[in-house]
C-alpha cells in the first residue's frame, strides 16, 4: 500500500501570513488578542495562547489592547471599531479577501451586491458588511435565482457577484455558466482564491486513484469540509482533525497496492500532516509485519514516487551539473541545474547545500536505471506566483535579482519565479544599457500577472517611485530655513543653478553663489559640481526652494563693518560703471557706490568720461546702511576737503 500526500495541503499563504504577523505582534507587545479563532485549528490557537496569544469574543474584550483582525476579514464597522478602540489594531485579513472587500464597497448604492458563499462563515459576514448598497448572500444557483424570481433583484438592475474564497470552483464554473446566460445585468467576479482551487483539484485528482482519502483538519473549518465533500464524490474519505481522532481498523478490505491519500485544509499544521501520515505508516507496517516475508517487507520499506508527485528530499550531493538527492526510494534522485533554478547566473552550490531539506516535483521515474529526475524550481515557481499575486493584491513591493537582459525588457527571479520587466518599466534611459542591471538586486511592483501562462510582468519604475514620493513628503514635512544641504549642481541657467538636494532641485540665484561680484554661474561652478547650500526660504505648494552658496562664516560684511567707519578716506577700485554712478570694490564682497553727483565737484554728465572698469581711486565712506548692506563713497568729498588749503595758497 503507499501513502500519497496531495500536493498542496496545509497552511495556505493567508493562514500564514496572519499566523506570522500576529506571532511578531505577541512578541513585540507581550500579548496579543485575535478577534475569534486566528484559524479554525484547536490544536493550533491552543498553542498560540501559550505565546499569549488570546481569542476575543469582540472588540470591547480588547478594548485598549493590541488586536489582530484574522485571515477572514471583518465588516467595516468592526474595523472602524478596532481602530478606534484597540491600543493597536493588526490588519492581517488575506488580501484576497481584502480584494473582495474593495470590490463590493465600490458597488454603487443603487446597485446590489450577491455573495455565493457560506452566509454563517466570518468571511462572508464581514464582506457583507463591506457593501455600500444592498447585498445578498445565496448558498447555491437557486437561491440567486429566486432574488430574481421574487422581485428582490432586477433584470435591469445593476448586481454584482462575489464568491466566498473557498467556494467549490467546479460549482461556480456551472453557476456563473447559468447566470450569464439567463441574468445579463449580473457582473460577475472570480473571487475563488487559487490556492482553495489549486488543492482542491490536487484533493480530487489523489481522491480518483485513491481507495482511501484522509482529509485533516478543524471539523470547523469550512475549506477542509469542502475538501472532504469533494474526496467523498470519488471514494471512501475520513475526515479527522488529527491522527489520535483517526479510526482503527481504516485498511482493512483495501488490496495490497492501494493507495491511501491525504490531504489537509489551509489551517491545518505540517505537523498534524506529519503525525496523521506516521500514523497510517504504522498501520501498513502493522499489516505487512504479518503477511508478508523479510525480503518483501524491506522492499515495502522503500519509498514509491511516481510523475507530478511533490515530494521532499535530502541533497546528498553535488556536483556541476545537478544536486544529487535521498527520497527515501530505491532509485537514486537528481535534479539537473536547469531545474533547480531559473537563473541561468546561479551555479548548483548557489542553490542548495549538502543536508538540505528541499521540496521538489518528480518529472521522472526511470526504474530500469535506478534513477528519478526532479524539479525543484517548478515547487519555487509555484510558490513564488502565489506570494507574487498576494504582493499585487497588497500592492508590496518586491525585490528580485536581474539575471538577463533580453529583447525589450530584462528578467528578475523572484523566489524562483521569472518576472518580465519592460525596458520602459526598468527606470533605465533609452541610451543606456540594460545589461548593466544584470546581476543586481532591484525593487519591483507587479503589475499584471498570467497564471494560466505563468507569465509575469513586473515595474520597477512603480517601485522607485513610491519610494521618491515617500522620501519628498518626508522631506517637506522635516524642511527648514537654515537648514545645510550637500547638493549636486544640475543644470546652469543666466538667472542662477539647480541643485539636487536630494528629493527637489532648489534654485541658488546668481547673487547667492558667492559674496564676490559674479559675471554668470558658468564662471563659479559646472554641472555635477557638489556644493554646501543652505535654505534661504521655500513653498511646498509650488514645490520651491530658494537656496544659498554663501558660507555664513565668509560674509564679507561682517568684516567690513569691524574695519571701516564712516568718513575713512580709502582706496577702491572701479568694478562697473552705470547711468547713475560707478560702483567701486572696497574688499572682495563689498563695493560701494559712488553716485554720479559724489565723482566731482564739477557737474559730470559721462561718467565713462572720468572714471574706467579697473581705475583704482581715492574715495571716503560717506554712509554705511547695514540694513540694506550698502555703503556710500565720494570723490567730490575728498574735493571739498581739499579746497580750502588750496584757496589759502592762493592768497
Ligand atoms: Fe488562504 Fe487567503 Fe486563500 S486565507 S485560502 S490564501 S483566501
Amino acid at each position: 500500500m503507499l501513502i500519497e500526500i496531495a500536493e498542496r495541503s496545509g497552511f495556505c499563504f493567508g493562514v500564514e501570513r496572519a499566523i506570522r504577523l500576529t506571532e511578531e505582534a505577541a512578541e513585540r507587545y507581550g500579548e496579543v488578542y485575535t478577534l475569534g479563532p486566528l484559524i479554525h485549528n484547536r490544536i493550533v490557537t491552543d498553542s498560540l495562547q501559550e505565546k499569549g496569544i488570546h481569542i476575543a469574543d469582540g472588540v470591547e474584550q480588547a478594548a485598549g489592547r493590541p488586536l489582530v483582525i484574522r485571515s477572514h476579514g471583518v465588516d467595516r464597522e468592526t474595523e472602524e471599531r478596532a481602530n478606534a478602540e484597540c491600543s493597536v489594531c493588526i490588519d492581517a485579513t488575506c488580501p484576497f479577501v481584502k480584494k473582495i472587500h474593495n470590490i463590493v464597497s465600490e458597488q454603487p448604492t443603487d446597485g446590489a451586491v450577491v455573495i455565493l458563499g457560506d452566509r454563517d462563515h466570518p468571511e462572508v459576514i464581514g464582506i457583507k458588511g463591506h457593501a455600500r448598497c444592498r447585498a445578498y448572500v445565496c448558498g447555491d444557483l437557486d437561491e440567486i435565482e429566486a432574488l430574481f424570481r421574487d422581485g428582490v433583484l432586477s433584470e435591469d438592475g445593476n448586481v454584482a457577484l462575489v464568491i466566498q474564497t473557498t467556494f467549490d470552483r467546479s460549482r461556480f464554473l456551472e453557476y456563473s455558466r447559468v447566470i450569464g446566460e439567463r441574468y445579463r445585468c449580473v457582473k460577475i467576479y472570480d473571487t475563488i482564491c487559487n490556492a482553495t482551487s489549486e488543492r482542491q483539484k490536487n484533493a480530487e485528482e489523489l481522491a480518483k486513484r485513491a481507495a482511501l482519502m484522509i482529509v485533516v483538519g478543524g471539523k470547523s473549518s469550512s475549506n477542509t469540509g469542502k475538501l472532504a465533500e469533494i474526496c467523498r464524490r470519488h471514494t471512501v474519505t475520513v475526515f479527522t482533525e488529527n491522527a489520535e481522532s483517526l479510526p482503527g481498523q481504516l485498511l482493512q478490505g483495501l488490496r495490497s497496492d492501494s493507495i491511501i491519500g491525504i490531504t489537509a485544509g489551509a489551517s491545518t499544521p505540517a505537523y498534524t500532516i506529519k503525525e496523521v501520515h506516521e500514523r497510517m505508516n504504522e498501520e501498513i507496517k502493522n499489516i505487512n509485519e504479518n503477511e508478508e516475508d523479510f525480503a518483501a517487507l524491506l522492499d515495502q520499506s522503500f519509498r514509491r514516487v511516481y510523475t507530478n508527485n511533490r515530494v521532499k528530499a535530502i541533497v546528498v550531493g553535488i556536483n556541476k551539473n545537478e544536486a544529487v538527492v535521498e527520497l527515501g526510494t530505491k532509485q537514486t534522485g537528481y535534479i539537473p541545474l536547469d531545474e533547480l533554478t531559473n537563473d541561468p547566473n546561479a551555479a548548483v552550490a548557489d542553490v542548495v547545500s549538502i543536508g538540505d531539506e528541499i521540496e521538489a516535483i518528480v518529472t521522472k521515474v526511470d526504474d530500469s536505471n535506478g534513477v528519478i529526475f526532479l524539479s525543484k524550481k517548478k515547487v519555487d515557481s509555484a510558490l513564488g506566483m502565489e506570494k507574487i499575486a498576494a504582493s499585487k493584491e497588497a500592492n508590496e513591493t518586491l525585490e528580485g535579482v536581474v539575471t538577463a537582459a533580453v529583447k525589450g525588457g530584462i528578467i528578475v527571479i523572484y523566489n524562483g519565479t521569472r518576472v518580465f520587466i519592460p525596458a520602459s518599466q526598468t527606470g533605465v534611459p533609452r541610451s543606456g544599457k540594460l545589461e548593466d542591471l544584470v546581476k543586481k538586486t532591484v525593487p519591483f511592483k507587479v503589475i499584471e500577472i498570467n497564471e494560466q501562462r505563468g507569465r509575469v510582468v513586473g515595474s520597477i519604475r512603480q517601485a522607485t517611485k513610491e519610494v521618491r514620493d515617500a522620501e519628498k513628503a518626508k522631506f517637506w514635512e522635516s524642511i527648514e530655513v537654515g537648514q545645510k544641504f550637500e547638493g549636486e549642481v544640475r543644470s546652469i541657467e543666466d538667472y542662477g543653478v539647480f541643485v539636487d538636494i536630494g528629493a527637489v532641485d532648489g534654485l541658488v540665484r546668481t547673487s547667492e553663489l558667492t559674496w564676490n561680484r559674479v559675471g554668470h554661474p558658468k564662471d563659479i561652478v559646472k554641472e555635477g559640481d557638489k556644493i554646501t547650500v543652505i535654505v534661504k526660504s521655500f513653498d511646498p505648494e509650488k514645490k520651491r526652494v530658494s537656496l544659498s552658496a554663501k558660507d555664513p562664516d565668509e560674509n564679507p560684511w561682517t568684516k567690513f563693518v569691524a574695519d571701516y567707519a564712516i568718513d575713512d578716506v580709502i582706496k577702491a577700485t572701479i568694478v562697473s560703471i552705470t547711468e547713475f554712478g560707478a560702483f567701486a570694490q572696497i574688499i572682495p564682497g563689498v563695493d560701494g557706490l559712488i553716485h554720479i553727483s559724489q565723482i566731482s565737484t564739477e557737474r559730470v554728465t559721462n561718467i565713462a568720461n572720468v572714471l574706467s572698469v579697473g581705475q583704482e581711486v581715492d574715495v571716503k565712506i560717506i554712509d554705511i546702511d547695514t540694513d540694506k548692506n550698502r555703503v556710500s563713497l565720494s570723490m567730490k568729498a575728498l574735493m571739498e576737503d581739499a579746497a580750502p588749503a588750496d584757496d589759502a595758497d592762493a592768497e
